[in-house]
């Protein structure tokens, strides 16, 4: 299966998408994980996508879309993918659609992950991930890790992003309004969106998204 996963920031996307990718035996493609990982190793790409991640803007499409397809083309992706974060804007939706159509490939389902702009609120502002690897997620109060500051999966530290304090949020809220919530009128287009209401336990939302997966609704 080929999935995007959109959703404004701190809906649950990287949440759910480590249980749909492990339901669905295929790998989670994290546009914002890879630039976070290449900030930690200090790489070129990381450097210049830290500036744009810190005030809240998107990464430029001419850095995004070469990266998101040089991950799409490893052999772990060739039987499908869940992206998460990416496409987020119409430009790299487009390209998404050209890259798909070259290789006679197609999206299944865009599952569009609907949570009240409070809530998101309220999740952001507990997050918090591990150094070692940004897709370990847990929360505050929601989605405790066992030892208070140790990642669960690996033992590393958890932090909170930097792209998390209140004023950077705002700004992610607004470009995902202004820039990514377009994808989705894109993707209706095309009758691939399913909506998930994205309120309630984390395993109810995976069982949402599970059950309409499988009915292909
Ligand atoms: P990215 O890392 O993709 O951030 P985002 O889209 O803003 O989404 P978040 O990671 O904030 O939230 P999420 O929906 O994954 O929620 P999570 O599961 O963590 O992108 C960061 C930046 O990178 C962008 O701003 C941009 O600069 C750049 N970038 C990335 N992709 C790009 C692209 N394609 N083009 C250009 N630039 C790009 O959950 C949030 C919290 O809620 C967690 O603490 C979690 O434990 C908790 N939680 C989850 N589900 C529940 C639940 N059901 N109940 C209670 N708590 C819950």
């Amino acid at each position: 299966m080929r999935i995007v996963l959109v959703g404004p920031p701190g809906a649950g996307k990287g949440t759910q998408a480590a249980y749909l990718a492990k339901n669905l035996a295929i790998p989670h493609i994290s546009t914002g994980d890879l630039f976070r990982a290449n900030i930690s190793q200090g790489t070129p790409l990381g450097v210049e996508a830290k500036s744009y991640m810190d005030a809240g803007n998107l990464v430029p499409d001419s850095v995004t879309i070469g990266m998101a397809e040089d991950r799409m083309e490893q052999p772990d992706a060739a039987d499908g993918f869940l992206l998460d974060g990416f496409p987020r804007n119409l430009g790299q939706a487009e390209a998404l659609d050209v890259y798909l159509k070259g290789r006679n490939l197609k999206l299944d389902a865009v599952l569009d992950l609907e949570v009240p702009e409070d809530e998101v609120v309220k999740r952001i502002a507990g997050r918090r991930i591990c150094r070692k690897d940004s897709s370990h997620v847990f929360h505050a109060e929601y989605n405790k890790p066992k030892a208070e500051g140790v990642c669960d999966v690996c033992g590393g530290e958890l932090y909170q992003r930097d792209d998390d304090r209140e004023e950077t949020v705002r700004k992610r809220l607004e470009v995902y309004h202004t820039e990514t919530e377009p994808i989705i009128d894109y993707y209706k287009a095309q009758d691939l969106v399913v909506t998930i209401p994205a309120l309630g336990k984390v395993a109810e939302v995976t069982q949402r998204a599970m059950s309409a997966l499988e009915n292909g609704e």
